[in-house]
């Protein structure tokens, strides 16, 4: 056996519009826990979007794919921006995000909402409202009305145009991610809440009974509660505290997670983490990226908001690398950044100072080795 069988690979695909910025400063946040804390990784960066489609007519040229495709977890920056015009639309489907969430079947899409109390004022909503908020939204990501067919834009008859999409889910669908929230909760707060749209759609009739039952047969040490999404929308912003653990199809979970988002202050701060199927060592291939995507109109300018990448690193140390103690010690050097002051222009009050994304990846650092000390003393 070789000494690299239990590396774990990594992937480093920055993408497009902030995305290389902002994941050059979770790399280095990366580079620290390899060097500092000894986590086994192999880091293997790789390029997609429009220059490597310039240089080879593929947003995901043959290296980069195979790079994903050996990784055991991708770290992903973003993908779009204004000069995808130059990138016809065919090239971009065919090496597009929804294509790689279908390829690698990463069916359980993570979106961990937390209220920090540093950022109450970056929040529109009331700092009472946001006590206590913490909770994951889990989406099914692979199927639902995202991928169901038939799908398409005809033309009828009488000349109308008729656009038309399918909403479908199957049982083992519907039982796999509903599984990852109960798992999910047993190590939280032991609560699911699944959001449907029962009382109009059979898609979302067969998912609340399919939950219901894998409840029932697996998971009654878990409280599991049912909502309808519109009333989801509304307890979100009205009291999000209630939330532990919330499971939904595709696009309910798009929406409201978006929503959600504004409990942490900026769509900035948010992480994420994409999850396949566990295969039998009891690994599962996984995707991290910050949920904000490109952001093209400020892309270039070096002052993204790092920390919903550096935060899906937290992500990736705790699912892919099996390093729950790092995962804690980086959540907690970056509540110190931000209990210290360190803000980007997304978070920063009127007036104060607003750091770039390289100094905001300077004050995690500072933060970890602080962290990292005050731990070692209290040892
Ligand atoms: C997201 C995004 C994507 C989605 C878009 C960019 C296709 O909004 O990841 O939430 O709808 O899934
Ligand atoms: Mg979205």
């Amino acid at each position: 056996m070789s000494a690299s069988t239990n590396m774990s690979r990594i992937a480093v695909v920055g993408g497009e519009g902030i995305g290389p910025e902002v994941t050059a400063q979770s790399r280095r946040v990366l580079d620290w826990f390899a060097v500092r804390r000894g986590v086994p990784m192999v880091m293997r960066e790789a390029q997609y979007g429009l220059i490597p489609y310039l240089a080879t007519g593929k947003v995901l040229p043959e290296d980069t794919a195979q790079a994903m495709d050996e990784a055991d977890a991708i770290l992903w920056g973003a993908t779009g921006g204004p000069e995808t015009r130059e990138v016809p639309a065919e090239a971009r489907k065919a090496g597009g995000l929804l294509s790689l969430r279908s390829k690698y079947d990463l069916y359980a899409n993570l979106r961990p909402i937390r209220a920090n109390p540093a950022l109450s004022e970056s929040s529109p909503l009331k700092a009472r409202v946001l006590k206590g908020v913490d909770f994951v939204i889990i989406r099914e990501l692979t199927s639902g009305i995202y991928f169901g067919e038939p799908r398409g834009i005809e033309t009828l008859a009488n000349g109308q145009r008729r656009g038309f999409n399918t909403e479908q889910y199957t049982t083992s669908q519907i039982r796999r991610v509903a599984r990852t929230a109960f798992e999910l909760a047993r190590t939280r707060r032991g609560k699911v809440c699944s959001v449907d749209k029962a009382n109009v759609l059979e898609t979302s009739v067969l998912w609340r009974e399919e939950v219901t039952a894998l409840h029932t047969e697996e998971f009654a040490d878990v409280e599991l509660s049912h909502l309808y999404v519109d009333n989801a929308a509304m307890q979100i912003v009205r009291e999000p505290s209630q939330f532990d653990v919330m499971v939904t199809g595709n696009m309910f979970g798009d929406i409201l997670s978006d929503c959600a988002a504004m409990a942490s202050g900026s769509l900035g701060m948010l992480p994420s983490a994409s999850l396949g199927p566990v295969d039998p060592f009891g690994r599962r291939k996984a995707l991290y990226e910050p949920v904000h995507g490109s952001a093209p109109d400020i892309a270039g300018k070096g002052i993204a908001n790092p920390l919903g990448s550096i935060l899906s690193v937290a992500m990736m140390l705790r699912l892919t690398l099996d390093r729950p103690d790092d995962a804690d010690l980086l959540e907690k050097a970056v509540d110190r950044a931000l209990t210290n002051g360190a803000r980007t222009a997304d978070i920063a009050e009127a007036g104060g100072r607003r750091l770039s994304s390289t100094e905001m990846g300077d004050a995690v650092l500072s933060a970890l080795d602080q962290v990292a000390h005050d731990a070692r003393e209290k040892a």
